[in-house]
């Protein structure tokens, strides 16, 4: 008999990519997708541990699912994702209404674990097991049928970061076989992909070996640029540290790798950069960003600052800022810093947390004018977007430009897909608002 499913996904894109493969694999065992969480037979949170909020988000929507099914026939209530692993056991005593704990590496289990479960029996599998779950992924068909689909290349990350759950969450470094990943991208050309974004914590660490061969991320994107139907390459989200040449020249060979680096750097100050154990100092940001800024001045930079973070001064801070006069960052993330259990930081004496909130809106500030200016700039210009979807109960069309930024227009929907010129007539800080000049289709 056939029975419905919603996952509720938060987090990063690593956590989409796992939702899609999720709903993949149990419609083996006759789980279908459902649009309307109000009944189903399994609700799935898919959930992320990086940010405090983040966790209590969990809590408070398992509240809201109670509160839906009061009275009615529970679903089968599975947390997946980094709590599930970073709490285990303990999330299961906190909140008896779950029935599963599955951490990330063990989503190649789910189909048993559904069909075995049993009611008032807990489940809890949190095994970093990446191999088995990527040989499993292997072996279902991707049936995503997005015009802009998500790739996972590797999971996991060894640098340890002290403020970083990560490497607690998702375990130790993995690339998947290069021939899988090929394959898979195969699977997403023939539903209608058109641009892919190759995902990792740690994405350009990616390092497989085989036959003394080594595959980095720069044979995959030199590799996929070669189907015809793929019009953009994307990656997300890389380390400084493991930026190589190789890949550092993909922004000079490859035409289809778009001119927008996503490259965290956390903060302008070395001493900050030391105490984070980020590995690398900010002369080494700016030399990875000139080098590609030579290749192709047309790439812009985003990146995520933490401020606020343990021992950070007024000096630090300063730092930062003035790293932002010398790159202007676009479609950047910044956060204060939240200690996360078990990881170095969440030992060390926190900065008093007005002086951090201050610092956020000052680089906030700055960030979002870059954002506004930058899209500014575009007003009156005819840019290239690929058309992803349409926008519900709205004649109009969703694309994004070469820099990732969101693009609302009018048009027919026979579009979506193709990649073609916008006029821009109007923007805000998210968003650039423009209309189709002649339907004429862009190369
Ligand atoms: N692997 C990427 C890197 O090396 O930068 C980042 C992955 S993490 C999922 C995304 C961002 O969350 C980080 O770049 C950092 O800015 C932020 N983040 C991670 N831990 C945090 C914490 N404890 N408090 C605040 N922000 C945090
Ligand atoms: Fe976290 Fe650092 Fe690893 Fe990124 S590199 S996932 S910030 S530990
Ligand atoms: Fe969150 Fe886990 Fe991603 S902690 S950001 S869902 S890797």
């Amino acid at each position: 008999m056939e029975k419905k499913v919603f996952i509720k996904t938060f987090g990063c894109q690593m956590n989409e990519y796992d939702s899609k493969r999720i709903y993949d694999s149990i419609s083996k065992i006759g789980y279908r997708k459902s649009y309307d969480q109000n009944n189903v037979d399994c609700y799935i949170l898919n959930t992320c541990h990086i940010r405090d909020k983040a966790k209590e988000k969990v809590f408070h929507e398992i509240g809201r699912v109670k509160k839906i099914y009061r009275g009615k026939n529970k679903p089968i209530m599975v947390l997946a994702g980094c709590v599930a692993q970073a709490e285990n056991q303990e999330v299961l005593n906190r909140e008896p209404y779950i029935d599963i704990v599955i951490g990330p590496q063990s989503y190649h289990k789910i189909n048993d674990l559904l069909e075995n479960h049993i009611t008032k029996k807990k489940i809890e599998e949190t095994d970093f097991d990446s191999v088995s779950k990527f040989k499993y992924y292997d072996g279902i068909e991707n049936k995503n049928t997005s015009i802009s689909a998500y790739l996972t290349i590797q999971e996991g990350c060894d640098k340890f970061c002290h403020f970083c759950v990560v490497p607690y969450t998702r375990g130790p470094e993995y690339s998947r076989p290069f021939d899988q990943i090929i394959n898979e991208a195969e699977q997403l050309v023939k539903n209608g992909a058109k641009e892919i974004t190759l995902l990792g914590q740690n994405v350009n660490a990616y390092y497989f070996k085989e036959n003394s061969k080594v595959y980095r991320i720069s044979d995959l994107i030199n590799h996929l640029d070669k189907f015809s139907e793929i019009k953009r390459i994307r990656y997300t989200t890389s380390h400084p540290k493991d930026m190589t040449d190789d890949l550092i020249e993909c922004y000079k060979n490859n035409k289809k790798l778009m001119p927008f680096v996503h490259l965290p750097i956390q903060s302008g100050s070395d001493r900050m950069l030391k105490l984070m154990n980020r590995k690398h100092k900010v002369e080494d940001y700016l030399d990875i960003y000139f080098k590609i800024k030579k290749f192709n001045p047309d790439v812009e930079f985003s990146s995520d600052f933490i401020v606020g973070y343990p021992g950070e001064t007024q000096q630090d801070f300063v730092d930062t800022m003035a790293l932002l006069e010398k790159i202007r960052f676009v479609n950047s993330f910044s956060f204060i810093f939240s200690p996360r259990p078990g990881t170095t930081a969440a030992n060390l004496e926190m900065i008093d947390y007005e002086i951090a909130k201050k610092r956020l809106i000052i680089i906030q500030e700055k960030l979002f004018n870059n954002q506004i200016e930058l899209n500014k700039s575009l007003e009156n210009k005819k840019i290239k977007v690929l058309v992803e979807n349409k926008l519900s109960d709205q004649n109009k069309l969703f694309g994004r430009n070469k820099y990732l930024s969101s693009v609302i227009f009018k048009g027919s929907e026979n579009l979506i897909g193709d990649m073609i010129d916008v006029k821009i007539t109007n923007s805000n800080q998210n968003t650039l608002f423009g209309e189709i000049e002649s339907n004429m289709k862009a190369a």
